[in-house]
This record gives structure tokens, C-alpha cells and sequence, in this order.
């Protein structure tokens, strides 16, 4: 890891193990130049690939052609209006209607650490573990300036980006769009991959052609959503898990976002990612600044694998903050599936009792404590205690469940009001909405207007005080629809645009909070499912439930796509009964263990209507997470086979760090009939240590397995499956 400064060129040159980010200063009015991102080199001045010595050359030598140089110089934050008519990474609206900016080079600092954004989610580090470039960057008509922030971590090939906006003119100035990246590059034949979904089909992994003009992902829902997910790659022609060029862009933050490729008359490539600029508007007074969130690049020449292990390490080591990350998770039962809003005291403590004879660790209650919640009608923001339901209160409940010998977690869906609730009576603006125009419902429900403080407050209070009274030792946090009607009654009308991004920082704000009163707090997001499942919301909560889809099969290409990017520690994934809720199929009960295994994993069933041989199965998968936690949680993620791509078998291997000891989970979706047993090359490994597999009466070397394979028997019947478990021979 280092980042250099060459004085004579004016070249800044960051390096990771494995990567290498040029960026130059250019002619005498000092444009920021992108030079180069790929594979490691070892010269800096690699300037002749921006071709600034060819037509129309730069404007100290061809002003003639201004446009012409600045419409195909590979920028590092484009500016708007002034030349360039690809996509701008920056708009803003002057006092007088005017909407030109140029940001040129006016500073810098190379620095050890790596620094926090005010008020956002960010990646963090001992200052021993970073370094940091910070270039500044000024628009000499306007007065204002931004800092472009690069950050490297040691052992890591991320490149972390961020931007900052000051208005450091005396004038009011209003920013349209801001941009936290921007990168030029060559176009290499380049597909994007994407991650699209929706409810309950989150984040399955698409590929798409790269054409000429743009194309992007987005969401303006307020959320990062079940749709398009903050993140794409870039990914070469023979990509693979081990081969093939991949640059990966992942947005640390859960709102509204673009991700945005542009292909240009020469065959280049400008990609950028940040807020979406529609419905956002920021007013800056003088001296006033704007954080953007962080972006998350890699870049891997070692196909999607080693992009996913980056992330992977990362996140765990340099986002997650909450004590859990390399913790043992409770083993969790969540009422939901089992009873829906049917449910009171008798039936938690029966499912309580049968649960821990299981072994289960933790009775999470969901929806329907609270209010006159009997279904999904009402009562949203009325968070007292219905005790028609639970007779006595809920330390009652706690306690007694305490008793049983079960942790105690609780669901909130802080951000909602119902219409039909005291709350919504009592505060009717308290809601999201444009004033003179019905709002839409979703759920029947609608969003709070959390950028008012004294909404802040009460929600904060409403969730801490039911914390206080108990002993509740974990909260889901769930957020049931996305944003619409984009209105506050308490913001100023030339203040309007700012909603959806103070929104999103007031959740942050809350989630801070809360985490710093209850340090000890195991928080999980959730959003109907996976809506929510980004890197903004990892910092405050070291798990998000996945996705409202419980199938095993289903969950194959959710998870495939989710730990593409996101730790295995990170993932909510439970064990539910058949036939499924969602989908209605049918699978074993084995299976629905070995695959919620891929996560943080725990029930969400009816415990006290299982057969006999189901209980004793639970029996067995709780040793079974026992036993391989964490495996999963700080080892290696290789994917092996993706019945995403077709296959008809999918199959994951985690490997400990070093590499004395590995699981694979083998399913097979459809059996077929008169076929060989199936080969599986296993990579990741260690090529020289002889490994015995469980199953197999002999042990093989690790460069065995991923050159000549494992054969695996067929098992008989669909949606059957395997944990194969490998330890080193001594
Ligand atoms: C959506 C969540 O994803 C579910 O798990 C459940 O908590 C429901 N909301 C409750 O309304």
C-alpha cells in the first residue's frame, strides 16, 4: 500500500498489493486528469495514455478546440456546462440562474489514516492501517472547492472515494447533483454486471451489454430497494471466478443513487455513481459544505472471486463496527411466519419452550405487540404495548422467556405511521407529504418526516424506552415502504430537494444513536425482506435479513448474489416450513438447514407444530452451526458451481484463513436421470496440504481437488444437498 506525489509531473500514483490509480495534473490550467486503474505497474508517469499530445491537444496549445479536448479528456470529476458533454459529476446553480462549474486543481495532502464523514457511514482505520490522498480541486469563477478523498487500506485491494463540496464564496449556491465518483476509462469490450431484483427475488446476478449513450442502475424510492442495488462491475470478456478483469463499484450509503455508464464516441467509458440527482437540490450557504457518501472500488484481474473476497474482508474488518461482526450470533427464532399478527403471550412462550429444547438461543417477537396491530392496517408510530396480548406488559413477557433460558428481540418499524393511529391523529404533518395532494399509501402506511427534530425525538424515545423497560438484547429494524410525495411541512420551499438525503441522515442519526446507547445491542436491519441491504446500513447493524423469501431454492440466487459483495456474517437467512410461504414448494428440511448455514442462521416457524423427527433435525442443525459459525463467518467465500447461470447444481466452499479447514455446501436443484456423479474443482485451497474429506475414505492435496476435481455422488431426488466438511491431514 502507498500513494505518491510526483513533483515534476505532477502525478499521483496510488498503489494497492495488487492494483495500481494514476491521476495527473494536466497543461497550465491544472484539469484533473484520470491516467490509469488496473493491475499493479511500476512507472507513474503513464500520461501519454490520456493522448493529450494528439488532436485537439490541450487548451494552452489549441484553445480553438477547447470543447473538443475537454468533450474526451479522461477527467477525474467532470465539470458541467463549460465544455464537456458527457455526464457531469457535478451540477449547481448559481445566485443569478447560472450553472457552470470547472473544478481545477488547487491542493493536496498524502496522509496516514483514513477519515470519517461527517454525519455518513464510511469505511474506518487505525491510522497504521490507511493512507489517504486528498487532492483540492476549486472552480476560480465561483469560489467554491471540493476535496476528492482516496483511501487505500493495508492488504487490501479496495480504493475507497469520497467527495466533499465547500462553498466558500459569499454567495448562496445550489447543488443539483453531486457526484462521490467519477472515472474515465477505455472500453475493453467491458459487460456490467448488476445486481436486479424485487420483493422477494432481491439481487440476482444479471449481465448486460455495454452500448454507446448510457446506461445505469438507480433507485429514487428513498432506499437502496429490492430493485437495482448500489453496486455494478465491470467485468472482461472471460470472466470467471479466477479469471477475467473485474471492477466493482459499491455505494456506501441507503438512499436514492445512480450508477451510471457511458459509452462515447472514441470508445470510452465514464462511470459514475452517487445520490440520484432527481428530487435532490441542496442549498449551501457561504462557507457551508456538502459531504458525499463513499464509494467502494476493486478491481481484481483475478476474475469475480478475488473482488468478492475484497469486499468480503473489508467490510468486516474496516465498515462493520458493531461488536457482533466476529461474534457467535445467537440462534434465533422469529415468530412472523409462525403466527403472523396471531399471537399473544401463551403462544411465545410455547414456541419459547419447544425452541429451546431445540437448542435455540434467542425468541425474536415481530409484528403485532404494539397498539391495536392486529394486521398491517394500523398503529404504526403507537409503540406501547398491547396488552390484550401480552398480559402483564413486556417485561413480563421478557422475563419469563429469560426464564426459559432464550435471549429476548424485539421487532420496530420506527420510520411509519399508520393514518389510523394516535399518532397520525395527533400529528397529521408528522408525514411525508405534499401539502394539498393525498399521499400515496403503501402498506397503508406512510413514511415519518424524520428530518424534523422533534420527529427524531420521539422516534428515538419511543424505540429506546421500550429498550430501557426490558431485557431486550436485539431489535430489528424494519422499513415496510419506500419513499413518495416528497414533502415536508417544516422545510422551506427553496429546502425541499433536501428531503430525501436528510431523510436518509436522519435514519443514520437514529441508528447511531441507538447502537451508542445499547453498545451491546445486536441490531438487524431489514427492509420487506432485503430493500435495505447496503453498506451504509452494514456500519450500524452487522446483519440484514436478506429477503422475505425463505425457499432454500430461491434463496440460492438471493444469497449467490447478495455474497457477491456482502460478508456471509452479514446475511440474514432462516429455516422455514413447507410448503413454503412464498413459493409454495417443497423442500427437505435438510436443505433449508444447509443453505440458511450461508448466513446468520435461525428459525422462523412454529416450532410447537413440528414432528418429532423435525425437532431432533433442529437438534442437529444447531450443533451444525455450532460447529461451523466461525468457519463461515471469518473464513473465504469461493463459489464453485451457480445454478444462477443454468446449473443445475449450486455449490459454495468457505475456507478458514489458513487453510486448514474448509465446508462446501453442494445442492442439487433437479435431479437427472442416468448420469455420472458430478465433478466439482474446488479452488481455494492449499495446493500443497493433503486435506481428508468427510465422506471420502481417502485424503487428496488441495491442488488435487482444483485441478482433477471431487466426485460427488448424486443425491436421490430434487432440492437435496450435502455440507461437505474438509480438514487438513496431520
Ligand atoms: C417485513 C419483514 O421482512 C418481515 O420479516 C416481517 O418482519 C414483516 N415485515 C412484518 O411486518
Amino acid at each position: 500500500m502507498n500513494i505518491t506525489y510526483n513533483n515534476d509531473k505532477r502525478i499521483f500514483k496510488i498503489d494497492t498489493d495488487n492494483s495500481s490509480y494514476i491521476i495527473a495534473i494536466v497543461d497550465d490550467e491544472e484539469f484533473v486528469g484520470h491516467v490509469y486503474y488496473g493491475p499493479f505497474v511500476q512507472d507513474d508517469d503513464l500520461s501519454y495514455l490520456m493522448r493529450i499530445n494528439e488532436n485537439p491537444r490541450v487548451p494552452s496549445v489549441n484553445n480553438r478546440d477547447r470543447s473538443s479536448f475537454l468533450d474526451s479528456f479522461p477527467s477525474e470529476y467532470s465539470g458541467n456546462n463549460v465544455g464537456d458533454y458527457r455526464e457531469s459529476a457535478i451540477a449547481v446553480t448559481d445566485k443569478k440562474g447560472h450553472s457552470g462549474i470547472q473544478l481545477l486543481y488547487k491542493n493536496h495532502r498524502i496522509f496516514q489514516g483514513k477519515p470519517a464523514l461527517r454525519g455518513l457511514p464510511a469505511t474506518f482505520a487505525k491510522d497504521s492501517e490507511a493512507m489517504t490522498l486528498e487532492i483540492e480541486v476549486e472552480d476560480r469563477v465561483l469560489n467554491v472547492e471540493a476535496v476528492l478523498r482516496y483511501s487505500i487500506f493495508e492488504g487490501s485491494d479496495a480504493i475507497v472515494r469520497s467527495v466533499s463540496f465547500i462553498n466558500s464564496s459569499y454567495e448562496e449556491i445550489y447543488l443539483e447533483k453531486i457526484m462521490s465518483m467519477c472515472l474515465d476509462m477505455d472500453d475493453d469490450n467491458y459487460k456490467m454486471l448488476v445486481l436486479h431484483g424485487s420483493w422477494a427475488r432481491e439481487r440476482h446476478i444479471q449481465y448486460r451489454q455495454i452500448g454507446y449513450g448510457k446506461q445505469s442502475v438507480s433507485s429514487v424510492r428513498g432506499e437502496s430497494s429490492h430493485q437495482e442495488h448500489p453496486f455494478i462491475a465491470l467485468v472482461g470478456e472471460n470472466i470467471s471466478q479466477t479469471t477475467g478483469d473485474v471492477y466493482g463499484f459499491n455505494f456506501v450509503y441507503s438512499g436514492n443513487f445512480i450508477a451510471q455508464v457511458e459509452k462515447n464516441q472514441f470508445d470510452s467509458l465514464r462511470i459514475v455513481m452517487g445520490i440520484h440527482p432527481d428530487n435532490f437540490r441542496f442549498k449551501l450557504g457561504p462557507k457551508e459544505s456538502f459531504v458525499c457518501p463513499e464509494v467502494v472500488m476493486v478491481y481484481s484481474n483475478e476474475g469475480l472471486g478475488h473482488m468478492t473476497r475484497t469486499y468480503h474482508d473489508l467490510y468486516r474488518k474496516h465498515l462493520i463496527r458493531s461488536p457482533y461482526v466476529d461474534k457467535p450470533r445467537p440462534i434465533l427464532i422469529n415468530n412472523w411466519e409462525a403466527t403472523y399478527f396471531d399471537f399473544d403471550d401463551e403462544k411465545l412462550i410455547d414456541i419459547a419452550k419447544d425452541a429451546k429444547e431445540c437448542g435455540i438461543e434467542m425468541l425474536v417477537m415481530d409484528d403485532g405487540w404494539f397498539g391495536r396491530r392486529n394486521d398491517d392496517n394500523s398503529s404504526l408510530g403507537d409503540w406501547k404495548v398491547n396488552e390484550n396480548k401480552l398480559k402483564g406488559g413486556l417485561k413480563k413477557l421478557v422475563d419469563r422467556v429469560n426464564d426459559i433460558g432464550l435471549k429476548f428481540g424485539i421487532w420496530f418499524e420506527p420510520e411509519m405511521i399508520s393514518p389510523d393511529s394516535d399518532l397520525y391523529r395527533k400529528h397529521p404533518d408528522w408525514a411525508i407529504c405534499i401539502p394539498g395532494r393525498e399521499a400515496c399509501r403503501s402498506r397503508n402506511q406512510y413514511v415519518l418526516d424524520l428530518t424534523r427534530e422533534e420527529v427524531r425525538k420521539y422516534v428515538y424515545e419511543a424505540v429506546a424506552s421500550i429498550l430501557r423497560s426490558a431485557n431486550i438484547q436485539y431489535v430489528k429494524w424494519d422499513m415496510n415502504r419506500q419513499l413518495t410525495d416528497i414533502g415536508s411541512a417544516a422545510i422551506d420551499s427553496d429546502r425541499q430537494g433536501e428531503l430525501m438525503h436528510r431523510y436518509v441522515l436522519a435514519v443514520y442519526e437514529l441508528q447511531e444513536r441507538l447502537t451508542n446507547e445499547f453498545p451491546d445491542l445486536l441490531l438487524e436491519n431489514c427492509s420487506g425482506g432485503g430493500a435495505r441491504f447496503d453498506p451504509g446500513m452494514l456500519y450500524y447493524s452487522p446483519q440484514i435479513w436478506c429477503s422475505d423469501d425463505t425457499d432454500a431454492i430461491e434463496r440460492l440466487l438471493i444469497q449467490e448474489g447478495t455474497a457477491l459483495i456482502y460478508p456471509l456474517s452479514s446475511i440474514g437467512a432462516h429455516v422455514s416450513v413447507c410448503p413454503n410461504h412464498t413459493v409454495g414448494r417443497v423442500t427437505p428440511f435438510e436443505t433449508r438447514g444447509n443453505v440458511a448455514l450461508a448466513g446468520t442462521f435461525g428459525y422462523e416457524l412454529d416450532i410447537t407444530k413440528l414432528s418429532a423427527p423435525e425437532k431432533t433435525m433442529v437438534n442437529e442443525q444447531v450443533k451444525m452451526y455450532h460447529r461451523y459459525s466461525g468457519l463461515v463467518r471469518n473464513g473465504d467465500y469461493y463459489r464453485i458451481a451457480s445454478y444462477s447461470s443454468g446449473g443445475q447444481i449450486d455449490c459454495y466452499m468457505v475456507v478458514s484463513k489458513d487453510k486448514s479447514e474448509a465446508i462446501i455446501t453442494f445442492v442439487q436443484v433437479l435431479n437427472q436421470p442416468n448420469r455420472h456423479s458430478i465433478k466439482i474443482k474446488i479452488d481455494g485451497l492449499d495446493d500443497n496440504k493433503k486435506y481428508q474429506i468427510e465422506g471420502y475414505d481417502k485424503a487428496y492435496y488441495g491442488s488435487t481437488l482444483k485441478h482433477a476435481g471431487l466426485l460427488i455422488e448424486r443425491p436421490f431426488g430434487d432440492f437435496e444437498s450435502k455440507i461437505i466438511h474438509l480438514v487438513e491431514e496431520y
